[in-house]
């Protein structure tokens, strides 16, 4: 059984989020979407919004896991008993944290391999940032988002006639 984690802040998840994870399935029996408890940011989906939407955007697919986490990656991995970290890499700019984070994550926890994936060319420019940047300067996400998120988007920008992007 090879399981792998797939973590990430997902606030909110992106189509190319969905790619990396479809693509994950091809190559693993199961795939555990887990979202960081970040204390530090603060984030415009609450954890409990995000977990909602990754599971609305899974619910036919009973090999993708929701979860969150805190602490340490490595930690979390181990006890899940997974053996893989899948991060997606979508364009040279991402490689150097992502080689970091990757090397830094195998001295923690040699026993667990990054798997670097690339999500398919339409979404090598999509980062939730921008997606949150855009929506809230009134551009048009439909496309780069599932819409189950262009929807949430919209009832948060009803609520409170903006939507924060920091
Ligand atoms: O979607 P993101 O924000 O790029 O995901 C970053 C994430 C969650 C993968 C990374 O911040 C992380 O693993 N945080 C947990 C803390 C940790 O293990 N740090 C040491 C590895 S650099």
């Amino acid at each position: 059984m090879k399981l792998a984690v797939y973590p990430g802040s997902f606030d909110p998840l992106t189509n190319g989020h969905i790619d990396i994870i479809e693509r994950g399935t091809h190559l693993f029996d199961r795939i555990i979407v887990a979202i960081l408890v970040n204390v530090e940011k603060s984030p415009l989906f609450s954890m409990q919004e995000r977990v909602e939407i990754v599971k609305d955007v899974f619910k036919n697919r009973p090999t993708v896991e929701v979860d969150t986490f805190d602490g340490l990656l490595v930690d979390y991995v181990t006890r899940r008993k997974a053996d893989v970290i899948v991060r997606g890499l979508r364009a040279l700019s991402d490689f150097e944290s992502e080689f970091q984070m990757a090397l830094m994550n195998r001295r923690l926890g040699p026993n667990i391999e990054t798997v670097f994936m690339m999500p398919a060319e339409q979404y090598t420019y999509i980062s939730s940032r921008m997606i949150k940047e855009v929506f809230s300067l009134g551009g048009q996400v439909r496309g780069l988002v599932p819409d189950v998120v262009e929807r949430r988007l919209k009832e948060k920008q009803l609520m409170k006639g903006n939507v924060n992007v920091s």
